[in-house]
């Protein structure tokens, strides 16, 4: 068993990579941090391969796929990912399009390539980490949650095509709501609402996920509050969340 992590090197990848290294995994972990990783491989117990690498450019996501794909790799977790905080007109073009290249044309890249070499073997295991955010528009943290809609709906389109082909590869979406991570230093801003612990928020999603569950939401007050916003007229669910979401 052999699992590649992006984004190990803090948050919920680095507690993926220590979850999965407990249950058996070989890990091969990714992100630009590389003495953070470095600092992760000694934790583990299992065999750990450490890529430097920064996924914001696009060359490096197809040369992170050439050095891994024939590392017998069996579930990938596309999880590197990141936010920025403010006002449409303020906030940074080069940050987004950066953010863009990381948290949907990484993902995108990555789950096709690897889907295609599962599905020749019958045999692989996807998570995509989206979040509640990609059932959603988020006034102020704006730019991030439309890339997580992405995530989510391609992930929730694949599902059904591997479904109808009667496919034993296996995708899921994890959607969190606030975890605690370095995701708010990262995005320069804060939510309103408490968050979980990566550790658990980790944890849930794995045994969610090795049960083949498509939508993986922890924490029964998310769970609640996506269900009813379904419900919500556009304007007052988008006075809601710009309502959860404060810029430093
Ligand atoms: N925290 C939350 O409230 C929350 C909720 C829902 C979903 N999520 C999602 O969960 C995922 C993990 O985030 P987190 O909360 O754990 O935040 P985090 O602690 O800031 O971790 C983000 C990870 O992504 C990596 N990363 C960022 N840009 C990268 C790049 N250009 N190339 C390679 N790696 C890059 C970072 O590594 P380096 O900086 O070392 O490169 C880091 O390991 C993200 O996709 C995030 O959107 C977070």
């Amino acid at each position: 068993m052999k699992a590649l992590i992006t984004g190990a090197s803090s948050g919920m990848g680095y507690c993926f990579a220590k979850e999965l290294s407990k249950r058996g995994y070989d890990l091969i972990i990714v992100a630009r941090r590389k003495k953070r990783l470095e600092k992760l491989k000694k934790e583990l117990s299992t065999k750990v391969e450490i890529m430097e690498i920064d996924l914001a450019k696009e060359e490096n996501v197809f040369k992170l796929y050439e050095k891994t794909k024939d590392k017998n790799i069996d579930f990938l977790i596309n999880n590197a990912g990141f936010g920025l905080f403010g006002s449409f007109d303020k906030t940074s073009l080069d940050k987004e399009l950066e953010m863009i290249n990381v948290n949907i044309k990484a993902y995108h890249i990555l789950t096709k390539l690897f889907l295609k070499d599962f599905m020749k073997k019958n045999k692989g295991r996807i998570l995509n980490v989206a979040s509640s955010a990609g059932f959603l528009a988020g006034p102020y943290l704006n730019t991030y949650y439309a890339t997580k809609n992405y995530v989510l709906k391609l992930t929730l389109a694949i599902y059904e095509e591997l479904k109808e082909k009667n496919s034993n590869v296996k995708i899921s979406a994890f959607c969190p709501g606030p975890v605690n991570t370095e995701f708010n230093k990262v995005a320069f801003g804060y939510f309103t609402i408490k968050g979980l612990s990566p550790e658990y928020a980790v944890n849930y999603c794995l045994n969610k996920c090795f049960k083949n569950k498509l939508i993986i939401i922890p924490g029964f007050f998310m769970k609640l509050g996506v269900f009813f916003s379904r419900f919500l007229p556009y304007k007052l669910q988008l006075k809601f969340t710009s309502g959860i979401q404060r810029r430093k």
